[in-house]
C-alpha cells in the first residue's frame, strides 16, 4: 500500500533537506511539500533523518572458511543487517579451481533465495583464468548481473592466486565491464613469517598480527594498482587497514587510476593491542589484514573524509567464540579469520565519524550506500532518495544513545567485537522496496523477501548509470 513518510530530514549524499516521500509499488513516486496522503499510511519521522538504506558490498554469509562455516547465514546475517538500517548487501561468492562458475554460483543462490531480509547481490571470486573461465564470464555478467570480481592475494594454499591471475582478471574485467575487488596482502611472505612464528613457539593470538605487517599490505596493494594502471582497467580495494595500503592507494589515484579503497569499522575503532587480551579473547580481533597500530584509525578517518577511501564495508564474517575461534586455542594460524559487523556498521560510522565531526552527515549517506550502488552497478535503483528509486529507506534517530552488546545484536554469534561501546544514533525503522522490515525496533520482515539484485557493469566515466533510467 501507499506509504507517506512526513516530517523528517532526508539526507543524500549530496543535501540534506525537509520533505514528504510518497511510496507506491515499492517506489518513491513523489518528494515534496504537501503531498496528498489520500489512501497513504502516514509515517511520521519527527527528530529523524530520513537516509537511503545501506548498502553493505562486503559480506561473507553462510561462508565456509578456516574448517567452519560462518555462523551468521542469509537470514540472521540480513536480519541483523537490517536492524542496523542495511538495505542491499552484496555477498562474495567463492569458487573452486576446476568447478564450473555456474555451480558456484547456483550454491550461493541455493543458500540465500529462501532467506534474504533485504535485496542481495554477488561478487564472483576468480580462483583462476583459463579458457573455461574466459567462456563463462559473459554469462556471469549478463546473465547473473555480477559485474564485480574477487580476487584474493592472500590466503595461500586456500585462495590465493597469483599476480598471473590477477592481471588477466583485470584484462577481462577492463574487456566486459566489471570491477575487480582484491583483497591485498602479500600471501607468500606471510606464509614463510606465520610458519617461523609457529616453529618459534609464538602461537597466540598477537602472533597473527604480527606475522601480517602492514607493509605487506601496502606492497600487495601497490602491486594490485600498479597492474590495474598498466592493464588499464579498474580496481576496488576491499578492508584497507593501514596507512601503508591508503598511501599506495593515494598514489594511483594521483596517476589517474581507477583505485577505489573500502575501509570497515573495525579498522577505524579497534587496535592491535585487542589481539593480546588474556584468555584468549584476543581470538575474537583476529581479522586479515589484522587490527593496527591505533594511530593508522586517523590516517583512515583522514583518507574517507578526503575522498581516498570512498566506501564501507563491514566484512562480515562471524564465528562464535565459544567453538569456532577456539578451534584456534593452541595455534592462532587455526583461528577462523573475521567478526560480527553488519548490524553497526551505520551507528559506528554515524557515532564516530558524523558526531565527532570527522565527516559531514552526505559523506555518511555516501560511503554507506551511495557510494557503493554506483560503483556496483546498483544506482540509482539503489542508494539515493530520488523519484522512481526503489523505497529502501532508513528512519534513523540521531540522538539516542545505546551501548552496543552481544546481549542485544541480532547477530547469530555469542560475542560481539564492540561490546560495551556507546553509540549516538539507530534506525527505528527501516524499509525494502516500500516494506517494513524494521519497525519501531522490531522486526516485521521475512525470510525469502530479499530480491536477488541483477547489477549494472561498472562504467567509471558514467557512474550515475545512463543505460538505467528509472522507471517512471
Ligand atoms: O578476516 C577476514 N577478513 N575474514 C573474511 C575473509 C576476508 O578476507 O575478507
Ligand atoms: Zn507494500
Ligand atoms: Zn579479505
Ligand atoms: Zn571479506
Amino acid at each position: 500500500m501507499k506509504k507517506l513518510i512526513k516530517n523528517g530530514t532526508i539526507v543524500t549524499a549530496s543535501d540534506t533537506y525537509t520533505a514528504e516521500i510518497l511510496i507506491e509499488d515499492g517506489r518513491i513516486s513523489q518528494i515534496g511539500t504537501n503531498l496528498s496522503a489520500q489512501g497513504a499510511e502516514i509515517i511520521d519521522a519527527n527528530g529523524c533523518l530520513v537516509i537511503p538504506g545501506g548498502i553493505d558490498p562486503h559480506t561473507h554469509l553462510d561462508m565456509p572458511f578456516g574448517g567452519t562455516v560462518t555462523k551468521d547465514d542469509f537470514e540472521t546475517g540480513t536480519k541483523a543487517a537490517a536492524f542496523g538500517g542495511t538495505t542491499t548487501v552484496i555477498d562474495f561468492c567463492l569458487t573452486t579451481k576446476g568447478e564450473p562458475l555456474k555451480n558456484a554460483i547456483q550454491t550461493w543462490h541455493a543458500k540465500s533465495k529462501e532467506k534474504a531480509v533485504i535485496d542481495y547481490g554477488f561478487h564472483l571470486m576468480i580462483a583462476e583464468i583459463n579458457e573455461n573461465v574466459l567462456i563463462e564470464l559473459p554469462y556471469v555478467i549478463n546473465e547473473e548481473g555480477i559485474t564485480s570480481f574477487k580476487v584474493f592475494m592472500a590466503y595461500k594454499n586456500v585462495f590465493q592466486a597469483d599476480d598471473d591471475t590477477l592481471f588477466r582478471t583485470l584484462v577481462s574485467a577492463k574487456e566486459h565491464g566489471a570491477l575487480v575487488m582484491v583483497h591485498a596482502e602479500n600471501g607468500d611472505v606471510i606464509d614463510y613469517l606465520t610458519k617461523k612464528a609457529i616453529a618459534d613457539g609464538n602461537k597466540d593470538p598477537i602472533y597473527h598480527a604480527l606475522t601480517r605487517p602492514p607493509e605487506l599490505e601496502g606492497e600487495a596493494t601497490g602491486r594490485a594498482a600498479t597492474l590495474t594502471g598498466l592493464a588499464n582497467s579498474q580496481l576496488y580495494v576491499v578492508h584497507v587497514s593501514c596507512a601503508d595500503a591508503v598511501e599506495k592507494i593515494a598514489e594511483a589515484r594521483s596517476k589517474g587510476f581507477n583505485v577505489w579503497g573500502e575501509t570497515c569499522p573495525q579498522y577505524l575503532v579497534l587496535d592491535q593491542s585487542y589481539l593480546e587480551r588474556p584468555n584468549f579473547e584476543g581470538a575474537k580481533y583476529v581479522w586479515s589484514p589484522p587490527l593496527r597500530e591505533k594511530w593508522n584509525q586517523e590516517v583512515l578517518w583522514n583518507a574517507l573524509k578526503s575522498g581516498q577511501l570512498q566506501t564501507l564495508g563491514s566484512d562480515q564474517c562471524s564465528f562464535d567464540f565459544k567453538g569456532q575461534k577456539d578451534l584456534g586455542k593452541d595455534d592462532f594460524t587455526k583461528i577462523p579469520n573475521g567478526g560480527p559487523i553488519i548490524e553497526d556498521r551505520l551507528s559506528i560510522l554515524f557515532s564516530e565519524g558524523v558526531k565527532k565531526g570527522r565527516i559531514s552527515l552526505n559523506q555518511f549517506v555516501d560511503l554507506t550506500s551511495t557510494r557503493a550502488a554506483k560503483l556496483f552497478g546498483l544506482y540509482p535503483k539503489k542508494g539515493t532518495i530520488a523519484v522512481g528509486a526503489d523505497a529502501d529507506i532508513v528512519i534513523f534517530d540521531p540522538q539516542v544513545e545505546r551501548v552496543i552488546s552481544a546481549e542485544t545484536h541480532h547477530m547469530a554469534v555469542d560475542y560481539n567485537a564492540f561490546e560495551g561501546m556507546k553509540v549516538t544514533g539507530e534506525p527505528v525503522s527501516v524499509l525494502s522496496r516500500g516494506d517494513f522490515v524494521v519497525r519501531d525496533k522490531q522486526f516485521v520482515g521475512k525470510p525469502g523477501s530479499g530480491q536477488y539484485l541483477k547489477r549494472a557493469k561498472y562504467n567509471v566515466n558514467a557512474p550515475v548509470n545512463q543505460n538505467e533510467t528509472l522507471p517512471i
